[in-house]
């Protein structure tokens, strides 16, 4: 489908949106959201316009770019937990609804393959372990916070914010999933409605609900292992040359909580493992 650039205007009015940690100047303008135009500009657009063509209705729209060059979606009309994150974020009907959401994103997405404009030269951070290996076959979300998803009638509708696209295997985004949702971490680094939810039961809801594969669920725990020791890196390296929101949540500490859930995963590593297998 060859679409054509619509040049849009800036919005008359513009409201700004928070909610994620990295993306300043995200704004909402009547049904339209502008973002900033920047290094993932051009694959999201890529991502987005081939989701519309396959008719996937859980992610926003690009619509073009206005005349301040920021890049134009349309707003998803629904709820999205803020912060601090609202009561619901603990309901487990919402849990399994992501992840029947997540799910739908990857069939959809499955078509789109692995374009070039996702090639990545990928430098391994000094110190930082090998990914494990799995089948990179799709452009995985990478980032389904709690933040990032939308919610419609209770239901999770739409995931947003696409910036950490990139070839993934689905079980990849499957373990990003559940560090947020079920949630994967230490009891102290949860967001308050999170704290008494049980993260072996709510795995196991979520993965079923997904539909996730038996090999999958077989790598999931060390997959989340080795996930967190990279992302320490990862994140450490990105504060340092991107500098911005990844600065400021390095500097809030965001390496020590990785540390922390590092530890959990650990600590914790057998009972997950049984729950999700
Ligand atoms: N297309 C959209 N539809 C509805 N809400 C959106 C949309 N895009 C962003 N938002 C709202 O703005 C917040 C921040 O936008 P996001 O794209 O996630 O930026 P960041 O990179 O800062 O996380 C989101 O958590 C959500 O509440
Ligand atoms: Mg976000």
């Amino acid at each position: 489908m060859e679409r054509r650039l619509r040049v849009w205007d800036s919005g008359a009015s513009e409201e700004l949106l928070v909610g994620g940690d990295v993306t300043e100047g995200v704004v909402r303008a009547g049904n339209t959201v502008r973002r900033p135009h920047g290094a993932s500009s051009e694959r999201v657009q890529a991502l987005l316009t081939h989701l519309e063509r396959v008719g996937f209705a859980g992610a926003p729209r690009f619509l073009g770019v206005d005349d301040r060059g920021r890049d134009v979606l349309t707003f998803v009309e629904g709820e999205v937990a803020g912060r601090p994150a609202p009561e619901w974020v603990a309901s487990d009907d919402r849990a399994t609804s992501v992840a029947s959401l997540l799910r739908a994103y990857h069939d959809a997405v499955a078509s789109f393959g692995l374009p070039d404009i996702f090639e990545e030269a990928s430098v391994l951070p000094d110190g930082s372990p090998e990914s494990l290996a799995v089948p990179r076959d799709l452009i995985g979300h990478r980032d389904v916070t709690l933040e990032n998803v939308v919610f419609s009638d209770g239901a999770a509708s739409a995931l947003i914010d696409f910036d950490l696209a990139r070839p993934s295997a689905r079980v990849e985004d499957v373990c990003n999933m559940l560090q947020w949702w079920a949630p994967w971490q230490p009891v102290e680094d949860r967001p308050g409605p999170l704290v008494e939810v049980d993260a072996c039961a709510r795995a196991r809801m979520m993965v079923d609900a997904y539909g996730l594969d038996s090999y999958s669920r077989g790598i999931l725990v060390p997959l989340a292992r080795n996930m967190a020791e990279r992302t320490w890196y990862s994140m450490r390296l990105r504060a340092q040359r991107e500098g911005g929101g990844w600065r400021r949540m390095w500097d809030a500490g965001v390496g020590d909580a990785i540390r922390r859930r590092q530890a959990w995963l650990q600590k914790n590593e057998d009972a997950l493992v049984a729950a999700v297998t």
